[in-house]
């Protein structure tokens, strides 16, 4: 077979939020895709960026009183350091404010004016008055004008599904700033997308590249109807690209948003030295785009009709998944179910939730329930219990031996999961993991009971038996080796701990075809712990807690996360005599060097003003240089009791905070303080 050329995509998450275990499930289910055909040996590059633009981020600018820039620049990071926790793997990150980002909506506007597609109307808008904005679709809340359901947003309502204009709402709010927003009117520039109807019949209907419960929905929807123009431009103020024609106007977020894709591959094609065209505009590389339901409309009728327009490929396929929910319910604040990425990993190991959403992923777009309990009992019975189990009841009885040289008789055990290979990768290819699981456990219980029959902790107990219990954990740690290849794309540390283990990495799915024969076996290291009930339950703790104080507000425009009070929470009260027994004493540091032998520590001489020395082993060499110490001031705990350590004696503490490395902050008095004063 020759190698595909594929181009993938998520959605670009948007700049005003943090990741939360909701945008995970599109996340993994693209990364595990992508990782799945990179072990195929298909070329495929897997590109995403931040979705900067648009109202919202002005707003909460505006509010931290930053620039949009940096507010955007400080979420990117946020977002690059929860996708890569969660082992998920770009091969371009990118940002829709970016300079090629500009220059491809330039070029897709030249398209679209030149097929004369642009028309332009007065638009009458809700404005904020007290905002002094006009106001997004998503900003504006009101009562359906069709089925009178409150409490929907200005473009469509969630109970009876019509699409309407935010000033047909009844008793319309603004959710910027709760006032109610005055009708104002503007120019606007129109896509006219009715123009490209019959393509879009023929592309939504092919049967190829959307799932068939999509077109349907398309079909019955909106294709059923004129299509309506689509409104891409907004007044200033608004954060965007100024469209270069239209001065005053920028583009709506929307339209430059999927361009995000293109500019992101640009990035990654200079990098790398590759054709832009190869990958956009060559039928050779398919393209595929992932997606959650509420974004169809976008990518199945506006983003078609505009890469059509352009004269650049379309999109082989636009996979879309529903939605997650917690419990049966949607993810919430209050009872601690909105959890982000970053608060799921500081309790949890991201592996679980690659195997469960894994477990859960069908190709329907039907929505998908994370039930705790669930996830605990599946995580520790299929990965712990089954998968991991076959490692670790097998590789400590093979440590000295390593694997035989010939392949003893296995009952054809190898030979069926090797077989299996085709019918996973089937399910793979198809999103349908949830099959591919399946089909992986079933393997990993016929390998399970044979190790359970061949019991090598009792061959290991009869030195005649030697032979046979290299045969068996020859037999047993193939078949795992077999599984680590099929979960590979789920689970990627796993099968580097696999490929340390039986000194041998995994890097092609057709590994799982031939034993391994030979190989020295490394010592047994803990692949996956069990999950704890607990560990989920101080998850949600956490999110109860940074839930909160973020509905009321108070410290918001100080942007101070809590991380630090969650890493270490408050210690029991003490009394003001229990924190007089402690002497903390302003002193100069006066003289400074690193102590060779130790890590960590530098020793310093403080001064507590005359003649009094204090030397001081501390800490903190990974974030201080002895030269930058020499002569400032610091706080010290002056009557601690001397320990003796493998240096000398440490007659002393500074005091300083942060988690380590090179996080370390030394403490230091205002101007005027004087070496020898007390702290009170
Ligand atoms: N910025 C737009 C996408 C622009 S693409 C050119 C956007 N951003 S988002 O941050 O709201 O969502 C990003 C992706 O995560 C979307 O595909 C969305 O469907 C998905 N999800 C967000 N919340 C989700 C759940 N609760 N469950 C499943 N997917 C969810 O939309
Ligand atoms: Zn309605």
């Amino acid at each position: 077979m020759t190698e595909r050329r594929i181009l993938v995509t998520s959605a670009l998450p948007y700049a005003n939020g943090h990741i939360h275990l909701g945008h995970l499930v599109e996340y993994l289910q693209t990364d595990i895709w992508v990782r799945f055909q990179k072990l195929r040996g298909n070329r495929c590059v897997y590109v995403c960026a931040d979705d900067t633009h648009g109202t919202a981020v002005m707003i909460s600018a505006r509010k931290e009183g930053i620039s949009e820039e940096e507010l955007i620049g400080r979420m990117q990071k946020a977002h690059v350091d929860d996708f890569s926790g969660f082992d998920i793997e770009f091969d371009n990150y990118g940002s829709t404010h970016s300079p090629e980002n500009r220059q491809l909506c330039a070029e897709f506007w030249k398209a679209l004016r030149k097929a004369g597609l642009v028309i332009e109307k007065d638009v009458t808008q809700l404005f904020d008055p007290v905002a002094g904005t006009f106001l997004a679709d998503r900003f504006v809340k009101g009562t359906c004008p069709f089925c009178k359901a409150p409490e929907q947003y200005g473009d469509s309502c969630d109970r009876c599904g019509h699409t309407y204009s935010p000033t047909d709402l009844i008793d319309p709010v603004s959710t910027l700033s709760g006032a109610t927003p005055e009708v104002r009117s503007a120019l606007h520039l129109f896509v006219q997308i009715e123009q490209l109807r019959s393509f879009l019949d023929q592309w939504t209907q092919s049967g190829d590249h959307l799932q068939p419960e999509v077109a349907n929905y398309l079909k019955g929807h909106f294709l059923g109807e004129p299509l309506r123009d689509w409104d891409i431009s907004r007044p200033a103020p608004y954060f965007g690209f100024e469209i270069p024609d239209s001065p005053g106007n920028y583009w709506y977020v929307w339209f430059d948003a999927p361009i995000g894709y293109m500019a992101s591959t640009l990035q990654w094609c200079k990098r790398h030295g590759e054709q832009f065209d190869d990958w956009w505009k060559s039928d050779k590389t398919e393209i595929h785009h992932f997606i959650g339901k509420d974004i169809t409309y976008f990518h199945t009728l506006f983003w078609p009709a505009m890469l059509k327009t352009a004269g650049y490929s379309l999109p082989k396929m636009v996979h879309i998944h529903g939605f997650l929910t917690v419990n049966g319910e949607k993810m919430s604040k209050s009872k601690g179910t909105f959890v982000r990425a970053s608060t799921y990993l500081k309790r949890l190991d991201p592996s679980y939730l690659r195997y469960y959403y894994a477990s859960k992923l069908t190709l329907r777009v039907e929505d998908l329930d994370m039930n705790l309990d669930e996830f605990v009992a599946k995580v520790n019975a299929d990965m712990v219990g089954n998968v991991v189990n076959l490692a670790s009841r097998t590789a400590r009885f093979a440590e000295e031996t390593g694997l035989a040289e010939a392949w003893p008789d296995d009952g054809g055990l190898f030979e069926q999961a090797a077989r299996d290979g085709d019918a996973i990768a089937d399910a793979y290819e198809a999103c349908d993991y949830n099959r591919a699981m399946r089909l992986i456990l079933a393997a990993g219980d016929r390998a399970n009971q044979f190790v359970e029959r061949a019991a090598p902790w009792n061959l290991k107990k009869d030195p005649s038996k030697a032979n046979e219990l290299r045969d068996a954990c020859t037999i047993g740690l193939n078949l795992f080796r077999q599984l680590a290849v099929y979960l590979a794309p789920v689970l990627p540390k796993l099968a580097r701990q696999t490929g340390e283990l039986l000194n041998q990495p995994i890097r092609h799915w057709d590994e799982s075809k031939r034993p391994l024969l030979g190989n020295p076996v490394s010592r047994f290291e803990h692949m996956m712990t069990r999950v704890r009930r607990e560990q989920v339950d101080a998850m949600i703790d956490d999110t109860r807690d940074v839930a909160a104080p973020e509905a009321e507000k108070p410290a918001a425009q100080w942007m101070d996360g809590d991380e630090p009070l969650q890493a270490e929470p408050l210690a029991a009260q003490c009394t003001i005599d229990d924190f007089a027994k402690v002497d903390l004493r302003i002193a100069r540091v006066v003289a400074a060097e690193e102590v060779p032998e130790a890590k960590k520590l530098l020793k310093l001489i403080l001064s507590l003003g005359g003649e009094h020395r204090r030397t001081v082993f501390a800490g903190i060499k990974s974030a201080y240089k002895p030269e930058e110490l020499v002569g400032r001031l610091v706080v010290c705990v002056a009557n601690l009791a001397p320990r003796q350590m493998k240096f000398g004696m440490s007659e002393g503490m500074v005091v300083a905070s942060g988690p380590g490395g090179s996080e370390i902050y030394l403490l230091s008095p205002d101007e005027g303080a004087k070496p020898g004063q007390r702290l009170h």
